[in-house]
């Protein structure tokens, strides 16, 4: 029967433009969300950019910029970024939208109860939006280790959100899997933050913030921007204006290992606090660096998307990003490993392959069985592949289904079809016929990762002739 999914992914910040990084939070969401959809079920998929926050006011201001328009300017290239990707989303929330930022409001008046005013004496990163406690601040010697920038220090009256009302209730939920943190190593960390993590300040008085969502009956404080961005997986699906249990809670919810504490601590308590379920998986990835280092603008070795895409073509960009790129820990970019996957393995084992059977299918006409898709179709999945797959593993099914494709260069060379139509043209096809079915079994593996070039795969071989196509991926 077909499963209502939803999956979710974290909001970027609009102080810029997308870089690699953003990309992972998308592509793995896409992933799941085909691989799902292959499966015949109903997913719904959100996006967003996150627009509140001095971090982007300042910006707007140095730019000299309407802050609206800023804002507008960034988050529809992160719109398009997402396009670019091949990235097919249902929706794409901007917390700046009014609806969001009318029902965030209606959120507040319903965590009230947990909530109380107190003076606020500490530290912050505007870099990370984050509250810092004295110990963090001492672990780091008062300097941001993600945004190298001192903390700043704050003394003001904010208003307290009470995580201790549902702390237990976090850690229960944790080490019961009612709500799964991957990895697991992830999940420890948590919980350690968690045994120690005290009330969170959920609001900022309008002096010190002023572009955000009011307090509802105080008109003197702005609310935090985590608690205005976390609320976006809700308010996308209408909450709490409408009945949202036909997605939640969600299924899987994407966030980069930076970010998991705000999901794993602050989020599930508003959840608590709101007497909604938790989400069933939080999936945490790790970073993408750049030559060994940490993207940074400062360092100036970021890199731009759009100029991989544009010289490489989108497939070859998913194909990096979801094999080369681990889905759970750090992995690097280098325009070298990246040209060595293009041509060693793309090109290579797939390109050349499909021109090779697409060249022999041809000059031998081979016709595929008529019954062909509801033989594809009936063939059930490679059971290693499924449970990579089933558990979020997917850099890992993708190299699955590749080691299938790899297995069928082998066996085309092992079994030489071209020599064997010199003196049997009926075996010939014959093997032919079965390398092509192998391959488009392996193809449909492939699909959530590479959509373009699968479709094309599928259309080459199920054409009435085989015509032999353009390279598939041309030497650069
Ligand atoms: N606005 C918050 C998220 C709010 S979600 C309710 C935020 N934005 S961000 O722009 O800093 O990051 C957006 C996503 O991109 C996060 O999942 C983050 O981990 C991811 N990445 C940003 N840089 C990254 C890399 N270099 N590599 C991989 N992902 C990284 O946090």
């Amino acid at each position: 029967m077909s499963k209502k999914l939803y999956v979710t992914t974290a909001i970027p910040y609009v102080n810029g433009a997308p870089h690699i990084g953003h990309a992972l939070d998308y592509l793995l969401a896409d992933v799941y969300a085909r691989y799902q959809r292959q499966l015949g079920n109903n997913v719904r998929f959100q996006t967003g950019t996150d627009e509140h926050g001095n971090k982007i006011f300042d910006k707007a201001k140095n730019a000299n910029i309407p802050i609206e328009d800023y804002v507008k300017e960034n988050s529809d290239k992160f719109r398009n970024f997402i396009k670019k990707l091949g990235v097919e989303p249902t929706d794409f929330i901007r917390t700046s939208d009014t609806e969001h930022e009318r029902r965030v409001q209606l959120i507040w008046e319903k965590l009230k109860d947990h909530i109380y005013p107190a003076d606020y004496e500490g530290w912050y990163c505007s870099g990370c939006e984050s509250f810092i406690t004295e110990k963090e601040y001492a672990e780091n010697n008062g300097i941001c280790p993600d945004h190298q920038t001192p903390y700043q220090k704050l003394s003001e009256k904010n208003y307290y959100f009470r995580i201790s009302d549902f702390k237990d209730r976090i850690i229960e939920a944790i080490k019961n899997h009612e709500l799964t943190i991957l990895p697991e190593s992830r999940e420890k960390q948590v919980l350690n933050l968690l045994a120690d993590s005290p009330d969170v300040s959920v609001s900022r008085p309008k002096k010190n913030l002023s572009w955000g969502i009011a307090v509802p009956d105080d008109d003197d404080q702005i609310m935090y921007v985590w608690l205005d961005a976390l609320s976006n997986y809700l308010t996308v699906l209408g909450y709490p204006d409408n009945d949202i249990s036909e997605y939640w809670p969600a299924d899987l919810q994407i966030v980069g290992k930076d970010i998991l504490r705000f999901h794993a601590i602050i989020w599930p308590a508003m959840l608590f606090a709101l007497d909604l379920p938790l989400p069933k998986l939080i999936l945490s990835h790790g970073y993408v660096l750049a030559n060994g280092q940490k993207m940074s603008k400062t360092i100036g070795n970021v890199i731009d998307p759009l100029e991989v895409i544009d010289k490489y073509g989108l497939d070859p960009f998913r194909y990096f990003f979801l094999r080369h790129v681990d889905t759970f820990e750090d992995s690097d970019f280098t325009w070298e490993k990246f040209g060595a996957a293009y041509s060693g393995e793309l090109a290579n084992d797939l390109g050349n392959l499909v021109q090779r059977l697409a060249v022999l299918g041809s000059k031998n006409s081979v016709k595929l069985p008529s019954e062909l898709a509801t033989m594809l179709n009936n063939t059930p999945a490679d059971t290693k592949y499924v449970r990579l797959m089933e558990n979020y593993e997917f850099s890992k099914a993708f190299d699955c289904a590749w080691g299938k494709i790899q297995q069928i260069n082998k066996d085309i060379n092992d079994l030489q079809p071209w020599a064997v139509a010199k003196t049997d043209p009926a075996k010939a096809v014959a093997i032919l016929t079965d390398l092509i079915i192998s391959l488009l079994s392996a193809n449909k593996l492939i699909a959530p990762f590479l959509p373009e070039t699968s479709a094309k795969i599928l259309s080459i071989f199920s054409a009435e002739t085989i015509v032999p196509p353009e390279p598939l991926f041309p030497k650069n």
